[in-house]
């Protein structure tokens, strides 16, 4: 069984200094108890813990790792630019670079706006629609970050802001037309993070477009999960639905700091003296590091490669449970997979993520999983034998404690 004391030790000091115990979500306390792990470093797919141990990632730290840790090519950009200069007081042709290439790749990208962080630009893209509708009424479907608008019954959010907010249900035409009805013509965007779970029904997105474009409500895609895992334009793409505008964050810069609003030329060009400035939007690591991430895609077709992989765990998944007789299934799409548990199987799923931890693989239990061309047919064929007697580990505890 691994050690996690040097990592137990250091959550246990951190808990005192940092709220949470360290940088923003990395929730610890997961797997049965069996985490935190304090991460040291990470290469390919795999990242070491404070206590020397190795875990193939299926989390790809909730989603920006794209083409793995460490990635050469990647680095190799960073560092370039890290030598040229970070940021300065005036713009950057690689910014021009980064605009071009996506415009040609991204369906809705005609233009595009810099932010940092995804929930930056969720937040842009609702600043930029509220000024372009004149309405301040939002519509959300799905997570986009931690901002007010996005977090309305969230503690420390004003009232008066979050009654802004309303949420629709996904895959649910009738729920967005209710909510429109409910307030015509005071809708300013409908924010929809346009793949979950197992993604749309067929003609969900094209009834969604129909139905905003019908109550002047702008349509955007949140796709700073989504995007350039299940192609390089985004789900959009996949969908062949083109909303008025989207977002885009995580997997872009390959881990490093670097999200977009993106949209119809009509709709930016109106939000031109939209305020969605600040000093870390000048910031040229994450310019750098998405070049060279969405060019290697585009050169290695890591697309294929992620869906190909995904394929390969989610049916090898099935296979290993199948085999031990137990009711849990693959879910999700090949891009974002994950594993499903039957009914009243808590125990067992518990018992088999902590035995897959110990066997060096880190499936995150709640949050959907990502794959990464990193993650190969020796790491993939590694992670099924390792789940194969994962399972039967767990089966065996659970039936020693009844
Ligand atoms: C769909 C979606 N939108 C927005 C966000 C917020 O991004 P960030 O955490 O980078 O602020 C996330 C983060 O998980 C997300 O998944």
């Amino acid at each position: 069984m691994r050690s996690i004391e040097t990592s137990e030790e250091l959550f246990e000091q951190a808990k005192a200094l940092l709220l949470g115990g360290g940088q923003g979500h990395k929730r610890p306390g997961k797997v049965n108890g069996r985490y935190p792990v304090y991460a040291v470093r990470g290469k390919g797919a795999s990242f070491w813990d404070a206590d020397g141990n190795e875990y193939i990632d299926y989390l790809c730290a909730f989603g920006p790792m794209l083409v793995g840790y460490g990635n050469p090519v990647v680095d190799a950009a960073v560092k370039a630019q890290v030598d040229e200069g970070v940021i300065f007081n005036i713009h950057h042709p690689k910014e021009l670079e980064l605009a071009r290439l996506l415009a040609r790749l991204i369906p809705s990208c005609d233009m595009l706006s810099y932010f940092t962080g995804g929930s930056g630009a969720t937040t842009g893209a609702v600043k930029i629609a509220r000024a372009v509708t004149g309405r301040d009424r939002v519509l959300r479907c799905g997570y986009h970050g931690w901002h007010d608008w996005a977090d309305p019954d969230g503690a420390g959010v004003p009232k008066v802001v979050g009654a802004l907010t309303t949420a629709v249900r996904y895959d649910d035409l009738e729920s967005l037309r209710e909510a429109l009805d409910s307030h015509p013509g005071e809708y300013a965007v409908f924010m929809l993070e346009a793949f979950q779970g197992q993604g749309p029904s067929e003609e969900y997105l094209a009834g969604v477009k129909e139905l905003c474009a019908s109550h002047g409500t702008l349509l955007c895609f949140d796709e700073v999960k989504s995007g350039f895992r299940f192609a390089l334009g985004g789900y959009q793409e996949v969908a062949g639905v083109t909303p008025d505008l989207s977002t885009f964050g995580k997997a872009l810069g390959n881990g490093y700091d670097v999200a977009m609003v993106v949209g119809k030329k009509e709709i930016m060009e109106q939000a031109a003296n939209v305020w969605v400035a600040a000093t870390f939007h000048g910031q040229l690591l994450g310019v750098a590091a998405a070049l060279a991430t969405i060019r290697l895609m585009e050169e290695t077709d890591g697309v294929s490669i992620i869906w190909r992989q995904g394929k390969k765990l989610m049916d090898g998944l099935d296979e290993v449970m199948k085999a031990a007789g137990v009711d849990a299934h693959s879910t999700g799409q090949a891009p974002m997979p994950h594993l499903s548990f039957g009914e009243g199987l808590g125990e067992l799923a518990d018992a088999f993520y902590d035995e897959t931890a110990n066997r060096r693989i880190y499936f995150d239990p709640w949050h959907n999983w990502f794959i990464s061309p990193a993650h190969t047919d020796e790491i993939i064929d590694y992670t099924l034998e390792a789940s194969a007697s994962a399972i039967r580990a767990a089966l065996d505890r659970t039936a020693r404690a009844q």
